[in-house]
């Protein structure tokens, strides 16, 4: 049977000639007809001269220097592949990151609308997804306890705090995300009463317009409290957490999109107030150490730890992506010597999402976090530290049922960052690191952040946690438990084909 193919060289042959014939054609008219005819000729002549440099001059595309003109439209339909693939040919369930279908459940419930569908679920049911085993005798939600998780209460220490959902916003900086995605969220986490990790940006000004509760994160460039050298500058913490939004601490080590490696920051996205928050300067790419300067050993990284516990006086928790198995057991051990122990760890999978990071380390380090959590409950537990810290994590958990997944494997509460995103309007253009988000998330451009009307997104990142807290709990009793504590992991069957098992 024939091949349908695209017969390049035969079109391109057709089109090159025909460029000099139309050229001629038109020069003809425009002298012996009309001269308004050499409008086409000047057309003809740009593109035979384009044509020209193309298939003899430039060295640097072989299909253009073959095929001339004709090859521009392959880069042209390629660029905007993303775009139909997405629109016209991707089914509901194999976008990625996140497919349609999971997208969409984070629309309907940042609009409140009813999230039921009808006939069937579109996921697979193979002996690769992880699902949820239900009970026989689910509970009547009126017996279910409500959540509560308190940080800090392990150290004793009087500036505890405590959440009554088990969603965390995921660090974000502003300068990933412009100032009003910052607002919108950081508004409607306040009317939910949830916190927001204010990611690696530095002094967190548009965080703290809004009075929300706060994590303030120190990255590995200590943006907002560093000294000249990279070091911490305890002053400064001090006098951060001294705000009372500030309610915790994060000791960033590590993010799973790219995982030893440190933050970057485009150059695109670099405005002269983000020069100024950070202490940078414009025009150039800001890339923060791939670690902290002080620590370099378990050791000193507790001593590290430390150091942040008492500058601040706030609960303070580290993140990181997992890499070593061994490495992370030998710094529980040397917490364990050093009795110093953050209020809690949070895991981030390899499946992290970023607003910039190379793509090498994006698809190829780091452990996915269904992977990740359970050897790290699993360590917990074997140096019998469990109880000195709460655990967190993160890694696509953007719907009840895969943050319920996560907590049946250890976890405390969840953070997301683009469950976030979706709930502001994300469309997944991938476009984060070039300020050009065409719906003004993560850029900094007021044309395009003239689309995030502020009110309007607060309310849906506000009805983004009504609904996933109502799903939660609805599941949560399907499951027989009465409260988050009794999820073990066998109320999660994981198939023994699962990517996150498999060897
Ligand atoms: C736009 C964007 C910016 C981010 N900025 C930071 C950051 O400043 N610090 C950090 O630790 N992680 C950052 N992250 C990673 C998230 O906090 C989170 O760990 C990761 O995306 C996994 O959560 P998710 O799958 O729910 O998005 C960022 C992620 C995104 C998408």
């Amino acid at each position: 049977m024939a091949r349908l193919a695209v017969d390049l060289p035969r079109i391109a042959k057709y089109v090159n000639a025909g460029i000099v014939a139309l050229l001629v054609l038109f020069w003809y008219l425009g002298v012996n007809v009309s001269s308004g005819y050499h409008i086409g000729s000047a057309i003809f002549l740009v593109l035979f001269l384009l044509n020209f440099y193309y298939r003899h001059i430039q060295t640097k595309h072989a299909l253009l220097r073959n095929f001339g003109i004709i090859a521009q439209a392959r880069y042209m339909i390629e660029s905007v592949g993303p775009e139909l693939r997405q629109y016209l040919y991707a089914s509901d369930v194999e976008e990625k990151p996140f497919s349609r279908a999971e997208r969409a459940e984070v629309y309907r419930k940042a609009k409140d609308i009813d999230s039921s569908e009808a006939f069937g679920s579109l996921l697979n049911f193979d002996d690769e997804e992880i699902k949820l085993r239900h009970s026989l005798y689910p509970v009547d939600k009126k017996n279910m306890k409500k959540y509560s998780l308190t940080f800090g209460e392990e150290r004793g220490i009087k500036n505890k705090y405590t959440i009554d959902k088990p969603f965390i916003v995921s660090a974000m900086s502003f300068g990933a995300l412009g100032s009003n995605a910052v607002r919108s969220i950081a508004r409607g986490v306040k009317a939910a009463g949830i916190p927001m990790n204010t990611g690696e940006g530095g002094y967190p000004k548009y965080h703290l317009m809004e009075k929300c509760d706060l994590i303030f994160q120190i990255g590995t460039a200590k943006f907002g409290v560093r000294n000249p050298d990279g070091s911490l500058n305890g002053d400064k913490l001090r006098d951060l957490s001294s705000k009372p939004e500030i309610k915790m601490i994060e000791i960033k080590f590590s993010q799973g999109a790219k995982p030893g490696k440190g933050g970057l920051l485009p150059k695109e996205k670099i405005t002269e107030e983000i020069s100024e928050l950070r202490n940078v300067p414009m025009g150039q790419d800001v890339i923060s150490p791939p670690h902290h300067i002080e620590c370099t050993t378990p050791k000193n990284t507790v001593e590290f730890i430390k150091r942040v516990q008492d500058f601040s006086n706030l609960p303070v928790g580290i993140k990181m992506c997992i890499g070593s198995e061994l490495e992370f057991r030998n710094l529980i051990k040397e917490m364990k010597k050093q009795k110093v122990f953050p209020d809690y760890i949070s895991i981030d999978g390899a499946e992290g999402g970023t607003g910039a990071a190379p793509k090498s380390f994006m698809d190829n380090v780091g452990v996915p976090l269904f992977r990740a959590l359970p050897l790290v409950q699993r360590i917990l537990v074997e140096e019998n530290v469990r109880d000195k810290l709460k655990l967190l994590c993160a890694g696509k958990l953007i719907n009840p049922g895969k943050q319920l997944t996560a907590m049946a494997l250890g976890a405390d509460a969840v953070y997301t960052a683009r469950g976030f995103m979706f709930a502001l309007g994300c469309i997944q253009a991938l476009q984060c690191n070039r300020n050009t988000c065409p719906v003004g998330i993560t850029s900094h451009n007021p044309r395009f952040q003239k689309g995030l009307i502020i009110p309007d997104k607060a309310r849906k990142v506000a009805n983004y946690v009504k609904n996933l807290e109502h799903d939660f709990y609805e599941l949560l009793a399907s499951t027989g438990c009465k409260s988050v504590k009794d999820l073990t992991p066998d109320k999660v069957y994981i198939p023994k084909n699962a990517p996150c098992v498999r060897k």
